[in-house]
């Protein structure tokens, strides 16, 4: 099982980053949780930050030529305006859960849009960091035929 987990703009400052919406752990701190994660289960992973649209497009192809089982994605602002990667997420058919730490249904209007969503197996939003072992924990799941 190969798993990418792909984070967008700004989420390289966690723990510096408006702390009461994101918590005080950082980008590294996080990585090495997914890691360890990861590790205990048996599933190898490949952790990827960029601030850029095209390159988060880029890293979604990447992982269809790598032969991805899986994608966990935190799209940061892009989940609310970014077409482009709905799209590469469509295009690779690749199970994909998008991941907020916040939870965006409690803040701005702006925020309660998101163009990848029609494109993901599930949305899990407001658990913090732990949100992306749950979407990792899905994805096996998935891959075991459970639903529950
Ligand atoms: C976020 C929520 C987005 O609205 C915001 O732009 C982010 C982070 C989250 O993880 O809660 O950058 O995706």
């Amino acid at each position: 099982m190969k798993i990418f987990v792909i984070n967008g703009p700004n989420l390289n400052l966690l723990g510096v980053r408006e702390p009461a919406h994101y918590g005080r752990e950082t980008y590294d701190e996080l990585v090495e949780k997914i890691r360890r994660h990861c590790r205990e289960r048996g599933v190898d992973v490949d952790c990827y930050q960029s601030n850029h649209e095209g390159d988060l497009v880029d890293r979604i192809q990447q992982a269809y030529y790598a032969g991805a089982d899986g994608i966990v994605i935190n799209p940061g602002a892009y989940t609310h305006t970014s077409v482009a990667l709905l799209d590469a997420v469509k295009a690779v058919s690749i199970p994909t859960v998008e991941v907020h730490i916040s939870a965006v249904e409690r803040r701005e209007d702006f925020r309660q849009v998101s163009y990848i969503r029609a494109a993901c197996v599930a949305t899990i939003t407001g658990h913090g960091t732990d949100g992306y072992l749950m979407a990792i924990d899905r994805l096996l799941e998935a891959r075991d035929g459970r639903t529950d």
